[in-house]
């Protein structure tokens, strides 16, 4: 069984902010944790790689903001999550309201998001120090892998 140490709670040096500014995505494997980099309208964000739903590659997705939030769409099955929060977001009807129209709702925090800091024009990410189990943790590591692998 694979042994799981908790993150160190350490600022990695991610790359100078300049090209990581050019590159828009980034990927970065930290402590055996595969995380992207995003930079989008001025801001960094670092969340897990993989989308919690089965793995996919949120590196491809496309940025949009919804109801409020900016989010990554996955490409596999389009799933929303903001990148601030790592929420998964979905749309649907409440059938308990006199004439149902479609919002959106939160189903929580489902991926995993990182803290990225800037000094003198380096950019660092410490990894989520968060001891709860987040659905994104299941797609990381030698087992996510394989989890991967098999979605
Ligand atoms: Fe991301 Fe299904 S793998 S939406």
């Amino acid at each position: 069984m694979e042994e799981k140490m908790p993150p160190t709670g350490v600022p990695h040096f991610v790359g100078k902010k300049e090209e990581l500014i050019e590159a828009k995505r980034s990927f970065r494997t930290l402590e055996g944790r595969d995380i992207l980099i995003i930079h989008h309208q001025s801001v960094f964000y670092a969340v897990d790689s993989y989308c919690y739903h089965a793995g996919g590659q949120l590196q491809n997705g496309d940025i949009e903001e919804i109801a409020g939030k900016l989010c990554i769409i996955c490409p596999n099955h389009k799933y929303k999550i903001s990148l601030a929060e790592g929420e998964g977001l979905y749309k649907a009807r409440d059938p308990t309201e006199e004439k149902p129209v479609r919002r959106w709702y939160s189903k929580g925090v489902k991926q995993r998001i990182h803290t990225v800091t800037e000094s003198n024009g380096d950019v660092y990410v410490m990894l989520s120090q968060c001891s709860n189990w987040i659905e994104s943790d299941f797609f990381q590591g030698e087992k996510g892998k394989v989890e991967r692998a098999k979605a």
